[in-house]
């Protein structure tokens, strides 16, 4: 059964998605899309195929009178909470781009909502369901004990309007990519942590693009992380450097000579390299192909999906532990900012 969704949001992204992924689904078709700017709304729909009596530019009006299962929440990350709230409450089951929301305690709200109502809410945390995330991992099963993680990020960004204005934007436009990775790949919460993030003079930003960060995992494992979107130089590709030391040897998410993909070191120092090409998933099921797939399966199902709101709880407050940490000079503990379960 074919699941009707509405998309919320059609900028660079979400028309990229929209174009790339949700028309290629066989999980999903449009029951309407939405964009508040009228042009951008009729140009995107002509390209997607989408009738304009299908076409709003008002979400409410469309989660209203549109006969939908679901909403795909790709529009600017400061009208997600909003967005999502509205959704809900019109029992739609909700998807929605990273970062989830902006405040820790809005998300914890939509957690409580989505558990009310029965419904689906999920967080397109697509890095989760990428070739070199998904070899790394593998790796990390073979190589015995992980001692200590580090990983970096660097690239020189021409933030959207948005993002300009936003608090924590390092944070919750990209940090939020490796501390999900972080999870998932330790399989661990982050128990504590001590950061810093901060800003350049003549900067374009009013929230800091910097950030630097010690953590602690629940299960022990240190994890070392620096990211910056204002660096001039030589960029790192959107996931990262990574090095996992392990028991047994290293593994790395870098270039180490053969190109960019995920390179496994023993003891002897003989390297093995994975290409992309040659991780699990083929391409028509990278990325948002295999969160589009999770999110029709759950809303059949009912289960709740490995990327929910809940477990994204997790990730953000992590994120924000980070800011806190920096302003206070203090050891921050994410835990303490769920206060739903
Ligand atoms: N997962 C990923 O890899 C990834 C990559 C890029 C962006 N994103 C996320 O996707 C989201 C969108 O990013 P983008 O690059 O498309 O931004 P963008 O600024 O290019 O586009 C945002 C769009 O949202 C529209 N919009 C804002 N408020 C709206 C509302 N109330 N109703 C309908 N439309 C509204 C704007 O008019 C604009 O067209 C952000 O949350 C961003 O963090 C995720």
């Amino acid at each position: 059964m074919t699941l009707k969704i509405i998309q919320v949001g059609l900028g660079m992204h979400g028309f990229g998605v929209a174009l790339h992924y949700v028309k290629k689904s066989d999980d999903f078709t449009y029951a309407g899309v939405v964009e508040i700017n009228p042009a951008r709304l009729k140009e995107c729909a002509a390209e997607l195929g989408v009738a304009e009596a299908n076409c709003y530019t008002d979400y409410l009006e469309a989660f209203a009178s549109c006969e939908a299962d679901a909403v795909f929440v790709t529009a600017a990350s400061p009208y997600h909470y909003a967005i999502c709230k509205a959704a809900l409450e019109q029992g739609l089951h909700v998807l929605v781009e990273k970062p989830f929301v902006l405040d820790i305690g809005e998300a914890c709200e939509l957690v409580e909502l989505a558990k009310q109502k029965q419904l689906i809410l999920m967080v397109s945390q697509n890095y989760r369901y990428q070739n070199h995330v998904l070899s790394l991992k593998k790796a990390i099963s073979e190589m015995g004990k992980p001692l200590f993680v580090q990983a970096q990020f660097f690239y020189d960004h021409f933030g959207k309007d948005y993002q300009q204005v936003m608090e924590n934007f390092m944070l919750l436009e990209m940090a939020v990519h490796h501390v999900d990775m972080i999870r998932y790949l330790m399989e661990s919460d982050i128990r504590t942590v001590s950061g810093k993030t901060w800003n350049i003079e003549g900067s374009m930003y009013k929230g800091h693009p910097n950030v630097q960060a010690s953590m602690e995992l629940d299960n022990g494992i240190p994890v070392f992380y620096l990211g910056s979107l204002v660096s001039k130089g030589l960029s790192t590709p959107w996931e990262g450097d990574w090095r996992i030391q392990c028991e047994n040897g290293s593994i790395h998410l870098d270039d180490l000579g053969q190109g960019y993909g995920v390179y496994i070191v023993d003891q002897e120092q003989n390297k093995r390299f994975i290409s992309y090409a040659d991780g699990p998933l083929p391409d028509d099921k990278q990325g948002i192909h295999s969160v589009l797939s999770e999110f029709a399966a759950r809303i059949k199902d009912g289960a709740e999906p490995t990327i929910s709101g809940r477990d994204n709880l997790r990730t953000l407050a992590a994120l924000i532990a980070f800011s806190d940490s920096s302003r206070t000079g203090e050891v921050t503990y994410p835990e303490s900012y769920i206060v739903s379960k």
